[in-house]
C-alpha cells in the first residue's frame, strides 16, 4: 500500500548517475498523494536540471543555502520544519560522510541537521566505495542516530562493475517511506471518530452552527486508519473528501450524530470526539421560512443530548478521548471536562489564539489524562493527529493488554 496522502516529503538529491531515476521517484511520490519540495546539491545539478525537477514536482527546487530570494520563499528552516519527511535519494559517499559528521555547509545538510522530521537516505555508489571502511563506519553511526538506511541493491553499475550500491528503484523507495507513517501502533483497533459541525436547523433555510471545518477531526482519524485502525468517522458537514481507509457516516445535527455514533459504539475499542457538538437546538425549527416582521425574535433553545459524556457512561465503554475547545485557563478547563465527563484522555485546544483551532491549517493541544498531561507544540494538523494517535495508542495499550480488546478496563 502506498498513500501518502497529505504527507510533505522533502527529496534531497545528491550529484550521482542515479539523480535520473529521482526524476521518476518525485512523480510516484505525487502519485501516492504527497507534496514534494526538491533540494539539490550543486554536483546533483551537473546530472539533472533543477527546470526538470521543477516540473515534476509543480514547485520551484531550492539548491543554495543563501539564496536570498530562495530564503523568501521558503528558507532552510522553514523547508525543515514544513518536511513529514526529508529523503535523500540518490545520497552519495561523500553526502553520507557530511551527514554523519553533521556539516551544515549546503542546503540539503543544514536542512538534515535542523529538521525535526524522520530523514531517510538511499545510497548509491560504486560497490568498492560502499564496502570502504569509511562509508561502512558512517552507515552504522547514521544508523545509530535513527536516520533510515534504504537499500543499495546490488546489480550492475553504472561504472561497469557488479555489486552493492545501486540506489532502490523508486517504487520501492515510496513504499519504504509510506511504512513510516503505518505505525501498526493501532493495528486490529477499532476506532470511531467524530468530526465538523454539527448544524440545528431555526427554519428550512436557517441554521445555528460553528466555524468547525472538520481539519482536526479528518487528521485524526486518518492518522488512526495509518497506524492500522478500522476506522469509522462519522462527520457534520464539512467541505472535505472522505480520508483514505476510512468509511464515513455522514450526519447533519447532534441528534443524528448521537444516534449514530450509538449504533456504532458497541464494536468500537476507541472513541475520539473532535467534532463541535452544538449544545443547544431549537426546541421547535418552524417549518415555514420565518418572516421578517421588523420585531425581535426569540427562539427557545433546548440542549442535545452530550454525545462524549453519554459514551463514557456506558458500562462497557471504549478508552474515550475527548477535545475541549477553550478560550482561557486552557489546562485547568481540560482537566474539569475530563473528571467531569469521566474520560481516559482530553485533547484541549485553545480557540482564542489566531491561526489555529477552527478552521485553521495548524493546532496546538495540551493533552491531559488522570496522572499525566503532554503539551503538543503548534503544528498542522495532520502532523499533530499523528503525535496524538501515537500518545493514544501509548496510554490505550498500558491500560489494554494485547488479548483484551479493551472493553473492560475500568
Ligand atoms: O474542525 P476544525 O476546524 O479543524 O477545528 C477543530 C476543533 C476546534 C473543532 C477541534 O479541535 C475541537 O476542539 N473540537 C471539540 C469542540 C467542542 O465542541 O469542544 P467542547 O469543549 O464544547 O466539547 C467537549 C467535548 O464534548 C468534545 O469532544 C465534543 O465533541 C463533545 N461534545 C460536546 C457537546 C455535545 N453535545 N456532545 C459532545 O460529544
Amino acid at each position: 500500500m502506498t498513500d501518502l496522502s497529505s504527507k510533505r516529503v522533502v527529496l534531497g538529491v545528491t550529484g550521482g548517475i542515479a539523480a535520473y531515476k529521482s526524476a521518476d521517484l518525485v512523480r510516484r511520490l505525487r502519485e501516492a498523494g504527497a507534496d514534494v519540495r526538491v533540494v539539490m546539491t550543486r554536483s546533483a545539478t551537473e546530472f539533472v536540471t533543477p527546470l526538470t525537477f521543477q516540473a515534476l514536482s509543480n514547485h520551484p527546487v531550492a539548491t543554495t543555502l543563501l539564496d536570498a530570494d530562495a530564503e523568501q520563499a521558503m528558507g532552510h528552516i522553514a523547508l525543515a520544519r514544513w518536511a513529514d519527511v526529508v529523503l535523500v535519494a540518490p545520497a552519495s559517499a561523500n553526502f553520507l560522510s557530511r551527514l554523519a559528521r553533521g556539516a551544515a555547509d549546503d542546503l540539503l545538510s543544514t536542512l538534515c541537521l535542523a529538521t525535526g522530521a524522520p530523514v531517510a537516505v538511499a545510497p548509491a555508489m560504486n560497490r568498492q566505495m560502499w564496502d570502504n571502511r569509511a562509508t561502512v563506519d558512517n552507515v552504522t553511526l547514521l544508523r545509530s542516530r535513527g536516520i533510515y538506511i534504504y537499500g543499495p541493491a546490488e546489480g550492475m553499475q553504472a561504472c561497469g562493475e557488479t555489486g552493492p550500491g545501486r540506489m532502490l528503484e523508486p517504487a520501492d523507495l515510496v513504499r519504504r517511506v509510506t511504512g513510516l507513517f503505518a505505525t501498526g501502533r493501532l493495528a486490529g483497533r477499532r476506532v470511531l471518530v467524530t468530526a465538523g459541525p454539527t448544524l440545528e436547523d431555526i427554519d428550512p433555510v436557517r441554521f445555528i452552527g460553528n466555524r468547525s471545518s472538520g481539519k482536526m477531526g479528518y487528521a485524526v482519524a486518518l492518522a488512526a486508519a495509518e497506524a492500522g485502525a478500522n476506522v469509522v468517522l462519522i462527520s457534520g458537514p464539512v467541505a472535505l473528501p472522505a480520508p483514505p481507509r476510512t468509511r464515513r457516516i455522514d450526519v447533519r445535527t447532534a441528534q443524528q450524530m448521537h444516534d449514530a455514533v450509538m449504533a456504532q459504539i458497541g464494536a468500537q475499542d476507541i472513541f475520539i470526539g473532535a467534532a463541535a457538538v452544538a449544545d443547544y437546538r431549537v426546541a421547535q425549527a418552524a417549518e415555514q421560512k420565518i418572516k421578517k416582521d421588523g420585531q425581535a425574535l426569540q427562539l427557545t433553545l433546548t440542549p442535545t443530548p452530550d454525545i462524549l459524556a453519554a459514551v463514557a457512561a456506558l458500562p462497557d465503554a471504549p478508552f474515550c478521548v475527548g477535545f475541549a475547545a477553550e478560550t482561557e485557563a486552557v489546562a485547568q478547563n481540560a482537566r474539569t471536562k475530563l473528571a467531569a465527563k469521566g474520560l481516559d484522555m482530553i485533547a484541549a485546544n485553545n480557540v482564542a489564539v489566531d491561526g489555529i483551532g477552527f478552521d485553521a491549517d495548524e493546532n496546538a493541544l495540551t493533552v491531559c489524562w488522570r496522572g499525566g498531561a503532554r503539551e503538543l507544540p503548534r503544528a498542522p494538523k495532520d502532523r499533530l493527529a499523528r503525535e496524538l494517535i501515537s500518545l493514544i495508542a501509548e496510554r490505550y495499550h498500558e491500560t489494554h493488554t494485547t488479548e483484551d480488546t479493551g472493553r473492560t478496563h475500568r
